[in-house]
């Protein structure tokens, strides 16, 4: 249960930190299976890479079947110049996605535990379902940054009630690239849209509200354990990992099932967290 400070801290800033929020097993218990799942990748046949630079560059059927599906997806940099590998496998997987919760069951009894519903609920949703999990490795050395967006972006409805759910599953630290987010950012326009029509995708610019500053944004170094909620407008990025370790995270993104979900969203398979 959240406190009334929590819930209008939520409203106010558009985000919440909850620490200790998952426990140690529960981490333990993902992070093994996201590393069995990797094991298994077949590297030699998937090789589409993950960036938010050039976005639209690396979407093809591998990235689109994701939506439904159990997928590796690799660094930016993870590949030389010949095509081999620079690193290990395991060190060159920027992230797994995008229906775990629904296609895994190790995964999916994470992603449906009652705590997060009561979370869910707590902050205005009321029928939460849930679009698209993902875990996210943020590599040491060969990842990039991922830039300014607004989540809502991915996970249009009316009205507006895409959450994020952000589980550091490591320590997060501004030499690792923790998330930045903008206090209050939330209660200011979306500016973009990405939309999947006759199989191809699009972002357009929906409002020309420039990004925030670095002076309006604020760095998010949580312990591991720590879940950071978000609302699916308040701005957020996070730099390249500059550390020598890894920054596992976990992800999920929520809806309420009272608001229209947009049929030109490119994920249309939700979980319903509650028995329908
Ligand atoms: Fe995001």
């Amino acid at each position: 249960m959240l406190s009334e400070d929590q819930k209008r801290s939520y409203r106010d800033n558009g985000y919440l930190v909850l620490p200790g929020f998952s426990s140690a097993d529960a981490i333990q218990q993902i992070r093994q299976r996201a590393q069995t799942i990797v094991a298994q990748f077949d590297a030699e046949r998937h090789r589409t890479i993950f960036t938010t630079d050039k976005q639209l560059d690396h979407v093809d059927r591998y990235f689109l079947e994701s939506a439904d599906g159990v997928s590796c997806f690799f660094e930016e940099g993870a590949f030389a110049q010949d095509g081999q590998l620079c690193v290990d496998k395991a060190l060159s997987i920027n992230k797994i996605g995008h229906a775990l919760h629904r296609r895994d069951a190790v995964f999916e009894a994470f992603s449906c535990d009652r705590s997060i519903v009561d979370v869910a609920r707590d902050l205005g949703l009321s029928d939460p379902q849930i679009w698209q999990s993902m875990y996210i490795f943020k590599q040491p050395g060969i990842g990039g940054a991922v830039n300014w967006h607004q989540d809502a972006t991915f996970f249009y409805t009316e009205p507006i009630t895409v959450t994020t759910f952000w589980f550091a599953l490591e320590e997060a630290t501004v030499d690792n690239g923790c998330l930045y987010v903008q206090p209050g950012g939330h209660r200011g326009p979306l500016r973009e849209r990405f939309r999947l029509v006759d199989g191809k995708v699009s972002l357009d610019q929906e409002d020309a509200t420039p990004w925030p500053t670095p002076e309006q944004s604020v760095a998010l170094p949580v312990e591991a354990g720590t879940l950071v909620c978000f609302h699916g407008k308040l701005p957020h990025f996070s730099e390249a990992n500059r550390s020598a370790d890894s920054r596992h995270a976990y992800t999920l993104h929520l809806t309420c099932g009272s608001s229209r979900y947009s049929p030109r969203n490119w994920i249309q398979s939700k979980k319903d967290v509650l028995p329908q």
